[in-house]
């Protein structure tokens, strides 16, 4: 199974299972003082990010692979969902033709092919930026509990790409979620859509994690990149 096919799997129970990501999306748009009219959104899932702007703006375009995550999207005239991978060079391509006064990411770009790529087509589009970023930080002692190490890039890494391609802040924000057993912690994993879906674990080792996870949460790591107010 791969990353898209997990996320719409869940997509009609994303909503509960989406708590970190809301908070990431408030946090995002604290960095936001512009009222920004033609917003681009990559990664935008059922449409989160749409839904917490709450100023008036001309166009929205999101883009997304997991077609079940779309169509709970938001819909109007003034929304244009586009269902294809942002690893793809066409889409950034065609965007230029647009131009957009802002660019958001929010809990997505974790799964770029290549995010020095992306990263520099998003430069491309000139536009003040927002992203946010899950990196290797996130589920730390699950990984270490079961000795694999993330498939997500480290904060470090992601703030040398941010130093090379934008003139932007950057923080990393850690965020803790508790929950009743580990039972419940992992099915949280499974569901909310951060793990993603490359299966390092058979079914005896996740067993074992099962019991020996010592801890009653789950550890995240974002890191946030924004265009600082003007
Ligand atoms: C954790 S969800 C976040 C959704 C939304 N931005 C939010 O904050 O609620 C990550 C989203 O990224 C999308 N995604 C992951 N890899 C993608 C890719 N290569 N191309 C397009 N969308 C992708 C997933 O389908 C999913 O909707």
């Amino acid at each position: 199974m791969n990353i898209s096919s997990e996320f719409s799997k869940h997509a009609l129970e994303y909503g509960s299972y989406n708590i970190i990501q809301n908070i990431v999306i408030e946090k995002l748009l604290l960095h936001v003082e512009s009222k920004p009219k033609k917003i681009l959104d990559i990664g935008c899932g059922s449409g989160a990010l749409l839904s917490a702007i709450d100023w008036d703006y001309e166009f929205f375009c999101g883009v997304d692979f997991a077609k079940g995550m779309l169509e709970l999207h938001p819909k109007s005239p003034k929304i244009e969902l586009l269902y294809t991978d942002f690893n793809k060079d066409e889409l950034f391509d065609n965007m230029l033709t647009c131009s957009f006064d802002f660019v958001f990411s929010a809990s997505a770009l974790q799964w770029a092919d290549d995010l020095e790529r992306i990263f520099s087509k998003i430069k491309g589009l000139k536009a003040p930026i927002a992203l946010a970023i899950f990196t290797a930080g996130t589920f730390k002692s699950i990984n270490e509990t079961a000795s694999i190490s993330s498939i997500l890039k480290s904060a470090n890494e992601i703030k040398e790409l941010q130093e090379k391609y934008f003139d932007a802040n950057f923080e990393v924000q850690n965020y803790k979620l508790e929950f009743e057993s580990t039972r419940d912690i992992f099915k949280y994993i499974k569901k909310s859509g951060v793990s993603g879906s490359r299966k390092v674990l058979n079914y005896k080792e996740s067993k074992k994690l099962l019991r020996d996870y010592p801890l009653n949460y789950l550890e995240f790591e974002v890191a946030f990149i924004y265009t600082s107010k003007r």
